[in-house]
């Protein structure tokens, strides 16, 4: 290897190396619209209530976990979402329908859909987030 083909070896490196964060960073963020995943920037799940994944949100009481966050439809003109991890030691909640609460399976806490707790032994209340209809799209922020 001459000199000048070294030189070529690490302009050509260099130019890799500058080009490696754009490539990393458009693979890590993901569009979505309706598949469930984080828009660019990940500040918002948009769930489209017309998938198999999602369709238990177009009937009042249904409700899924996409990413840690538990989305319901509370009664068709009211949409929750909440972190779906009880502040307890973890477990995943679940909305109970009949009650209008939402339910941890592990130990018994519950909590409102505004997602104070109603009853312990969870400690805290459970993150929210804002949930928003329009059309079929169901958006979390
Ligand atoms: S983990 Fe939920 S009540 Fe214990």
């Amino acid at each position: 290897m001459n000199r000048r083909d070294l030189i070529q070896r690490i302009a050509l490196g260099g130019a890799v190396l500058v080009l490696m964060p754009s490539i990393v960073e458009s693979c890590s963020k993901s569009s979505t619209g309706d598949n469930g995943k984080l828009t660019p920037g990940g500040s918002a799940i948009d769930l489209d209530i017309t998938l198999p994944a999602y369709s238990a949100l177009a009937t009042a009481g249904g409700y899924v976990v996409v990413q840690n966050i538990i989305v319901i439809n509370v009664d068709n003109s009211k949409f929750v979402a909440l972190s779906s991890v009880c502040t307890h030691q973890g477990c995943t909640v679940g909305f109970d329908a009949p009650s209008g609460d939402i339910k941890c399976p592990c130990h018994g806490s519950v909590y409102a859909t505004s997602g104070s707790v109603i009853t312990g032994p969870a400690p805290s209340a459970l993150r929210a987030y804002t949930a928003a209809k329009s059309g079929n799209i169901i958006s979390v922020s």
